[in-house]
């Protein structure tokens, strides 16, 4: 069933009558119920209140692919030759790897409203619950090579950061390798997908996923706590803004990465590091290894003084001692 003609209706946050509804979708006040029941199934609260009729209580901030190539700088225009706005898919990253395999090319950036299979980082799911988060996946091409994929997802990581901060987010941090916090709470991930030849030309599906407003949401129990942009001082409305702001953020670093390498990111992630001079525990295949977190080397390796001296970790993952 089509959902997305109903949500556009009440998106506005205001009632609307079953026969209005109806009359606007050119179907029945039965098939409107129906269509309300879909609605619904895909996580959305939808009132309904006898006399008044229908409402998605608060509203919902849509993203709207007008809107998001009108605010595309001259940087992201020449990296991104075609957007898609989706309503429902399985992943973001998915749909891009799907297109690489049917022999389209980099220069291509998608959105999402909802995720019914998101995917996170070592086999994890991503919960995406409908138009509370963001969805986004960006795919280049780098026709000469690949130096250093851990590199690259350091510096997205970085110009999330900086989109958010310049959004008027407070507090948000970069957890080595590549989570985005606040308040020791989760806000965001990075998941890059490779495809092609590592040493030789191959795409890169950059895939970011960050918590907007999760005010409304059931999340299941996830090993985690989880916090959001509205939470730290994002204002309501501007997902769109915030769309705009990683095409143009994030397009930008990866042309600079590519360019200059890893050098020009290395003070910019120290200023968001959430680790730096914290009791971790780092998890990089065996035991868990206890020490204290010194920053990232040239490499974007992570520099830990453990019992044994300094230690370089290349992957793995980090907790800080004392958070759950
Ligand atoms: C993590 O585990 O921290 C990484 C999460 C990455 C989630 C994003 S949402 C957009 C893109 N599509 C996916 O299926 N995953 C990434």
């Amino acid at each position: 069933m089509e959902t997305r003609p109903l949500i556009n209706l009440l998106a506005d946050g205001a009632f609307h009558s079953g026969a209005e509804l109806g009359a606007r979708l050119g179907i029945s006040r039965t098939a409107v119920w129906n269509h309300v029941q879909a609605v619904q199934k895909l996580g959305i609260q939808v009132d309904a209140v006898r006399g008044k009729g229908y409402r998605i209580p608060h509203g919902l901030d849509l993203l709207h692919v007008g809107q998001l190539l009108a605010g595309m700088g001259p940087v992201a225009r020449a990296m991104i030759r075609d957007v898609d706005v989706f309503d429902v898919v399985d992943s973001t990253n998915a749909v891009a790897a799907s297109r690489l395999k049917a022999g389209g090319e980099g220069g291509y950036a998608c959105f999402a409203e909802c995720q019914t299979a998101g995917r996170g980082r070592r086999g994890r799911s991503w919960v995406s619950p409908y138009a509370t988060s963001i969805y986004f996946t960006f795919v280049h091409e780098f026709l000469r090579g690949f130096p250093a994929i851990d590199g690259l997802s350091l510096v997205v990581g970085v110009s999330v950061a900086e989109a958010l901060e310049a959004a008027g987010c407070r507090g948000v941090g970069l957890k080595w390798p590549n989570d985005l916090v606040a308040a020791d709470a989760k806000l965001g991930g990075i998941l890059i997908e490779v495809y092609g030849d590592v040493g030789g030309p191959c795409r890169a599906v950059i895939g970011v996923g960050i918590n907007v407003d999760l005010s409304s949401v059931d999340m299941p129990p996830l090993d985690q706590p989880l916090i959001d942009l509205l939470r730290i001082g994002l204002p309501r409305g501007r997902r769109n803004d915030l769309a705009i702001a990683l095409l143009n953020g994030v397009s930008l670093a990866v042309r600079d990465f590519e360019r200059d390498g890893l050098a020009g990111f290395l003070s910019r992630w120290q200023r968001f590091d959430c680790l730096l001079g914290r009791p971790v525990n780092v998890f990089a295949g065996g035991e868990p290894i206890p020490g204290s977190a010194e920053g990232i080397d040239q490499t974007g390796g992570l520099c830990v003084r453990t019992e044994a001296g300094v230690q370089v970790f290349r992957s793995g993952e980090v907790s800080v001692r004392g958070v759950r």
